[in-house]
């Protein structure tokens, strides 16, 4: 049998929430692997895929020509530069830093009119991507956890409209409540924020100490999050 393009965890879920027959903009596509697969299983009505730098984007298009996915529009351009509003009625952003995916949008506010969604994949900083999502007219449509090569990384739907979240929703996430990784997600992030209390902990400065009650909010803002995750899913 013919050998087939796999999608990693991650990417084949992004690509599971792409409404099929869409016109599609995948924004920091590397190896392009996304648009590719959407293309070659039919899910697409069009599909661009661009990139900031031209190594990234010369591996799209090599990926394309391997697997034979025509039509395909590969375009450089920092973020949404480069496409016009009525060009793509989705718009994924993966595998980025949470700060990166926030300033493409600010960038690009009519990516807030909705009648755009988004797809959005941040490795690092998710915090700061859903509070960007908050302030700037955006609500998460949907959010999901998944388990890719020793690391969780949430997915967000989103799309112009109004959310208001809490302090544990912005870092422990909007929509994992009933998610089965939820905890485990949450467990690590109290992991890493108390090792960053007990640094600051240590240190003399006077803004070390507000940092640290800062973070001790957060954290226990987690913490009750986590009871409440139990509450839902452990009978
Ligand atoms: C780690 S790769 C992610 C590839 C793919 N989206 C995925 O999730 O597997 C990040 C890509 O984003 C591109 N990138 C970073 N900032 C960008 C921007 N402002 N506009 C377009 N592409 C950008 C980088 O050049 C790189 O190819």
């Amino acid at each position: 049998m013919a050998k087939q393009l796999e999608l990693s965890p991650r990417l084949a879920l992004l690509a599971g929430w792409v409404p099929v027959g869409t016109s599609l903009a995948d924004v920091g596509t590397d190896h392009g692997y996304l648009p590719v697969w959407l293309q070659l299983h039919g899910r697409v009505r069009s599909a661009i895929a661009s990139d900031l730098r031209k190594g990234p984007l010369a591996r799209a298009k090599e990926t394309g020509q391997t697997w034979g996915a025509d039509g395909i529009d590969y375009r450089l351009g920092n973020g949404l530069a480069d496409i016009r509003p009525e060009e793509a009625e989705t718009i994924v952003i993966a595998g980025m830093g949470g700060e990166n995916i926030a300033s493409i949008l600010a960038a690009a506010p009519w990516t807030a009119d909705r009648r755009h969604t988004l797809l959005l994949q941040p490795q690092t900083h998710a915090e700061d991507l859903r509070r960007f999502l908050m302030d700037h007219g955006y609500a998460i449509r949907r959010e999901a956890l998944v388990y890719d090569r020793g690391t969780i990384y949430p997915c967000m739907e989103a799309a112009g409209g109004e959310m208001t979240l809490s302090l544990g929703q912005l870092w422990g996430g909007a929509k994992l409540l009933r998610d089965p990784l939820g905890d485990r997600y949450l467990i690590e992030k109290i992991i890493r924020l108390q090792g960053a209390v007990a640094g600051l902990n240590c240190s003399a400065r006077p803004e070390d100490s507000k940092k640290a009650d800062s973070l001790r909010d957060i954290l226990t803002a987690l913490l009750a999050m986590r009871e409440e995750w139990r509450h839902a899913n452990c009978p």
